[in-house]
């Protein structure tokens, strides 16, 4: 652990009590720094003062509705219009409004509707004000004390989109400016969201409220006949350090100039931007896309009681069939669509849990009901893709540095920092598969712009040797993943001390894309580089 996290733990702790500390749960992973030189390069400043934090235990639960993001269904050919502004919104009725950053003016944003084959234009408009809310950190790359404090521009994560309209982090605007964004939707049907990508600071933007959903449909998923209209909801899951007076908060090292932490676990969960929520249901199916959109935190979730339900799809589109499940673990960037039958519950009510705290209650009503919906067992062809059609296999590490205890640490793909030349460069229509070797002690979900793909397989391997020979010994056989992770992904956990492959077919555009961590502290902090699909 590093100094400044130490720091900035005990800091929680000592103004807020061991139980609230508890009642985050432990952290899902924490950065561990390899080696470290005597170079200091910054001066430490006292303690940094933390406010007081909220206890969430003193909040009433389920006296709040579950919030429904508005809907945005563009027709054809209107250009969605979507203003990025400050606002206030209660995450909780006995809380005062907080203040956010937003999409529309709505925490998360408006959930995108589109569908299939049918292109969508969004002008972003950017009416943020233009001193940031949050600790702009210039040692960052991309965040230099001489560009603006305040920028944006949007990406649509798991969009198959030209690299012009991808939201290529240095491709930002300011406050007084727009961007017209193309959406050419020439995919299947998935749970895809927008959110920001700036570069620098994504993840104070992102923690300041700007993300929202992108639900693509098609014919085929519209034929099966799973729950629709009033029986689907978006679950977009979310954490933040709140203030006594539900303000959000947004840690610091404690190093003056350098207010970079390596990770962000808040204090409270938050469901479409409520804190413990409740949602009446009837008794029947209901289909639920879940999104992650913490900075840091995974959710391990279940229902009370470890009542079963489907996941019908991850994060590019539908499974070939429904998987049964009981726990679900969900890394920061990643969808699950579930499906939850309520008839056996009528008249009951149950939580959805992540570990062993609620995040919100179901409400069954009190009659079954007849339910025209489905699940059919066979839902989508999801090909495996197969090891021999890859061309080409890059061996890829994931590395964390430290140079100092002061100083954070600094986290790597392959080594290389974000401006080091373009060194992925796959041809369009070739299939590659890219071998992650993570040397670090973290899981970190790993997310690539424009493709889909496949995971291959996990196998761990002897971390030592690779650091001393680099060479690759393995300690076990190799994995293939699970029958939930074995659909269409974009974003992949990739598990400390294994090597996690990936299949990619580069289909679509050539042009400069990212791929990156989603932990949004790692990307900020060069956990992201340039790929380029060339012709
Ligand atoms: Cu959620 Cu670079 O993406
Ligand atoms: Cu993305
Ligand atoms: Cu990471």
């Amino acid at each position: 652990m590093s100094a400044s996290r130490r720091r900035f733990l005990q800091g929680i702790g000592v103004l807020t009590g061991a139980g609230v500390l508890r009642a985050w749960g432990a952290p899902m992973h924490m950065a561990m720094p390899k080696k470290s030189s005597g170079l200091c390069q910054h001066d430490i400043a006292d303690q940094t003062a933390v406010p007081r934090l909220l206890d969430p235990a003193h909040l009433t639960p389920y006296v709040d509705d579950l919030p429904l993001p508005p809907v945005l269904r563009p027709v054809h050919g209107e250009v969605l219009r979507i203003a990025m502004r400050e606002t206030r919104q209660r995450l909780h009725r006995e809380l005062p409004p907080a203040r956010l950053w937003t999409y529309g003016g709505s925490f998360p944003g408006p959930t995108i509707e589109a569908r299939s084959g049918s292109a969508l234009r969004v002008e972003w408009i950017n009416q943020l004000p233009t001193k940031h809310f949050l600790p702009v950190d210039h040692h960052v790359c991309g965040a230099e004390p001489d560009v603006p404090d305040v920028r944006s521009v949007v990406h649509v994560h798991g969009a198959r989109v030209p690299a012009s309209e991808d939201g290529y982090p240095t491709d930002w605007f300011v406050p007084g400016q727009s961007r017209r964004q193309s959406y050419p939707n020439g995919q299947d049907a998935a749970t895809l969201w927008y959110h920001d990508h700036t570069m620098g600071i994504e993840r104070l933007n992102l923690y300041a409220g700007m993300f929202g959903m992108y639900l693509l449909r098609d014919e085929h998923e519209l034929s099966l006949g799973l729950p629709s209209g009033e029986f689907e909801w978006p679950l977009v899951l979310s954490d933040r350090l709140l203030t006594e007076d539900g303000q959000l908060y947004y840690p610091e090292s404690g190093v003056a100039d350098a207010p970079w932490v390596p990770e962000v676990f808040g204090n409270v969960m938050l469901v479409n931007g409520a804190v413990l929520p409740k949602l009446e249901v009837r008794a029947r199916r209901y289909r639920f896309r879940v999104l992650n959109a913490a900075n840091g935190r995974f959710f391990r979730l279940s229902l009370r009681g470890q009542r079963p339900f489907l996941q019908i799809g991850s994060d590019q589109g539908l499974l070939a069939a429904p998987v049964r499940q009981t726990s679900l673990f969900l890394a920061p960037g990643e969808r699950a669509d579930l499906v939850i039958d309520f008839a056996d519950l009528a008249g009951s009510q149950v939580e959805l849990m992540n570990d062993s705290l609620p995040l919100m209650r179901f409400d069954i009503a009190a009659s079954k009901e007849s339910d025209a919906s489905a699940v059919p067992a066979a839902l989508r062809d999801v090909p495996r893709m197969v090891e021999s059609t890859a061309s080409i296999t890059r061996v890829l590490s994931i590395d964390e540095y430290s140079d100092c205890v002061s100083e954070p640490m600094l986290m790597l793909l392959d080594g290389k920092h974000w401006h080091d030349p373009v060194s992925e460069k796959p041809r369009l229509g070739s299939t590659e598969i890219w071998s992650l070797v993570n040397l670090t002690e973290d899981t970190h979900p790993i997310h690539l712009h424009l493709v889909r793909f496949q995971i291959l397989d996990r196998r761990p391997f002897d971390v030592n040797t690779y650091l001393d020979t680099k060479t690759l010994r393995y300690t076990g056989p190799a994995q293939p993943p699970p029958a939930h992770e074995a659909g269409w992904k974009d974003t992949a956990q990739v598990y400390p001390g294994m090597v996690t492959r990936y299949i990619i077919k580069f289909e679509g555009f050539t042009g400069r894309y990212v791929w990156h961590c989603h932990l949004l502290e790692h990307a900020s902090n060069e956990m992201m580089r340039p790929f380029e699909v060339v012709a």
